[in-house]
């Protein structure tokens, strides 16, 4: 097993003050304190268009995407923090999801960046719900591109009022959740890149 597991934080949207970004980045910190090596991306940083078959057919996988598929490749663990866009997860995120869904090769190299990938997620909203509806769908949508998804999971209710100034919790009971969500993603992505060394 890898002394420290390399683990991949996003959010699924790229707005400034982002409850979803803080929820990255809280993550990022309790992955950070239980001995994970963390990259923290912004998907700011990999536009892609609205994915659509013909254009993909034209042109291939944008390298946006395979940027992406690299880094997925490159880290034994994944965790996605999503706000909830009309009970669902925001076009952005999906966008994503669909395009890393197509990457098969990376030259002469077999590269699917999602399969058998552990992944925890986390959601957030403005509301009291926590973007619950939208955390269902991802899951759903993870475990169809045959992602591990991890348990627990960290929903975030009332964004707005959650953290501190330091981006903190406010709340310590969200505190524990994310520490478990971190400890889950960090015992099964060692145990996932240790079978596949
Ligand atoms: C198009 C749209 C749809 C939304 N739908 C929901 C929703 O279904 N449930 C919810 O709790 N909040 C909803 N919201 C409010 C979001 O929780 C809020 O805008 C949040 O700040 C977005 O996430 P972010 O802070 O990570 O960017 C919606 C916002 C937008 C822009």
């Amino acid at each position: 097993m890898p002394a420290t597991p390399r683990i991949l934080v996003f959010a699924g949207s790229v707005r400034s003050g982002a409850f979803s970004g803080k929820t990255a980045d809280a993550a990022q910190k309790a992955l950070a304190l239980q001995g994970a090596e963390v990259t923290r991306i912004s998907l700011l940083d990999y536009p892609l268009p609205i994915y659509d078959q013909d254009l993909e057919k034209e042109e291939g996988i944008p390298e946006s995407a395979m940027k992406l598929a690299r880094l997925f490749a490159s880290h034994d663990g994944v965790l996605i923090a999503t706000p909830e866009y009309n009970g669902s997860v925001p076009p952005l995120l999906k966008n994503t999801i669909d395009w890393l869904s197509r990457v098969r090769r990376d030259g002469d190299k077999e590269l699917k960046p999602l399969t058998g990938k552990v992944v925890a997620i986390c959601s957030s909203s403005e509301g009291q719900f926590a973007g619950i509806r939208a955390i269902n769908h991802l899951r759903a949508i993870l475990q169809r591109c045959q992602m591990e998804v991890t348990m627990p999971e960290c929903s975030v209710p009332r964004g707005g009022e959650a953290f501190d100034d330091k981006g903190d919790f406010r709340d310590e009971r969200l505190q524990q959740t994310m520490e478990r969500v971190a400890s889950a993603l960090i015992e099964q992505s060692a145990l996932t890149a240790g079978m596949q060394r």
